[in-house]
């Protein structure tokens, strides 16, 4: 595992886009595994930038998300449908057509965890998979549990979740409770995993997850096993680990 510590959410964000940029500049037709949350968007909004500049070309990319939640549709503005549109794809010239999110809103939820997990093997797998983490170490919406989930599932967030992501919504009560979340394995498949970390808030989470046994308690201790995993974590998520 690689560390990469920056000064702050700003170098942290210019730094995941050049990984990502360099990515995709030598190889124009990646699958791109994205996020979502506060932690991508300065990120993203970097690459609009190169992309504005002319420094870097989206047009053969691929993307699958990590997550939706389960019973928003596409239009409303916290769905990750929503989200990716309005800091990512609206940008640049990604074709809709290679854009993939789970359907928050399929009828069938067995079958649609099914044709997501159909999608990502037909697409050959991720290239790059983008990562946040939450609080609880959780990553994509795989939250702490007794075993690790394999390929896309239903989850029940966790209260924790709900407490911190209530930030984007009126109230807690308008938390969706249940969310689709692509698995474990699926991540721990993706030839190569960036995971951008920010805040003391996540300091916690960066100790355990990284310096920490590996445990389906604190899903982002998996990364550990992964051989191609780089962490880009500023000083204050950097401030419980002496390296
Ligand atoms: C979102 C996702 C989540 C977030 C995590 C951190 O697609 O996969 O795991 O990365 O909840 O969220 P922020 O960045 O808002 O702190």
């Amino acid at each position: 595992m690689k560390i990469i510590r920056a000064k702050n959410y700003d170098d942290l964000s210019r730094k995941a886009a050049n990984i990502i940029s360099a990515q995709v500049i030598l190889k124009p037709d990646s699958v791109l595994g994205l996020a979502t949350g506060s932690s991508p968007i300065g990120t993203y909004r970097q690459l609009v930038d190169w992309y504005n500049k002319g420094d870097i070309d989206f047009s053969e990319a691929k993307t699958v998300n990590l997550d939706e939640y389960r019973g928003l549709p596409k239009t409303d503005p916290q769905s990750y449908d929503y989200f990716m549109r309005e800091h990512f794809f609206d940008h640049v010239n990604i074709r809709p057509e290679n854009i993939h999110l789970p359907d928050g809103m399929a009828e069938c939820p067995d079958s649609e965890c099914t044709q997501y997990d159909n999608i990502v093997k037909s697409l050959g797998g991720v290239d790059l998979q983008l990562l946040g983490c939450g609080r609880n170490g959780h990553i994509g919406f795989n939250e702490p549990s007794d075993f690790f989930a394999k390929g896309t599932h239903v989850v029940d967030l966790a209260e924790s979740t709900i407490e911190a992501n209530k930030r984007f919504f009126t109230s807690a009560d308008d938390v969706p409770r249940q969310a689709y979340s692509m698995g474990i394995q699926t991540i721990m498949l993706a030839r190569r995993i960036l995971i951008i970390i920010s805040g003391e808030d996540k300091a916690e989470a960066v100790k355990q997850g990284f310096f920490g046994p590996i445990t389906p308690q604190v899903p982002a201790s998996i990364l550990q096993l992964h051989p191609d995993v780089s962490l880009i974590a500023d000083e204050a998520a950097l401030s419980l680990c002496s390296l």
